[in-house]
């Protein structure tokens, strides 16, 4: 990681709460996976201001891989835009306005290696739902605020947990992140 994207990381990293970020740990392990798994597709449900899209994007530049991600708060995309830019990372990253079911379902036509879910809670179940047949074989999907709003995301957490063609854990990062890899 440059130094412009550190400090770009650091600064965002002081409004985090009002932007409902993930940890800078989540973020780690997010760009540390990308890299292992060589994922090059790579698909998001909530940008906000584009905190965890930085480092996503930013493994992605070392694989050569794309990030496509989905916003419907057009202020908060507009700022994503802006650090994507410069953090040099805006060529690798296509950003995608609306609500996140329907842009999945009548936008997105392409496979993907990694799915990261961290929009409405409630909504975990429907996002999982429409992303399922869109993720490859040997996939992973993370999902953040599996602890913090354990009653909202029960539905999906149960519904993935008893897939035949998930293997799942609840991985003990801030605010509790759920893993699952599709067989
Ligand atoms: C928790 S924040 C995302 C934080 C971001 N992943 C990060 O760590 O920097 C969730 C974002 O998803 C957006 N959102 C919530 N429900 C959505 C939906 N159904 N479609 C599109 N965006 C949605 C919210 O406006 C909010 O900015």
């Amino acid at each position: 990681m440059n130094e412009v994207t550190r400090s770009i990381l650091k600064q965002l990293e002081q409004t985090s709460q009002e932007y409902w970020n993930i940890s800078s740990q989540s973020g780690n392990f997010m760009n540390m996976l990308i890299k292992l798994m060589k994922a090059k597709d790579v698909l998001e449900i909530g940008t906000s201001n584009g905190y965890s899209g930085v480092w996503i994007a930013d493994a992605l530049k070392e694989t050569g891989g794309h990030l496509i991600t989905i916003e419907f708060w057009e202020k908060r995309q507009c700022l994503a835009r802006e650090y994507f830019k410069k953090c040099g990372l805006s060529d690798i990253i296509t950003c995608k306005t609306g609500s996140a079911y329907d842009v999945i379902k009548d936008e997105i036509k392409q496979e993907f290696d990694l799915i990261f879910i961290d929009a409405n809670k409630q909504e975990y179940i429907k996002f999982f739902e429409a992303v399922h047949p869109l993720l490859k074989k040997g996939g992973v999907i993370l999902a953040d605020n599996i602890t913090s709003h354990a009653k909202k995301v029960a539905p999906f957490v149960e519904a993935i947990s008893n897939h035949e063609e998930y293997q799942v854990q609840i991985l003990d990062l801030p605010d509790g992140m759920l893993m699952a890899y599709k067989i």
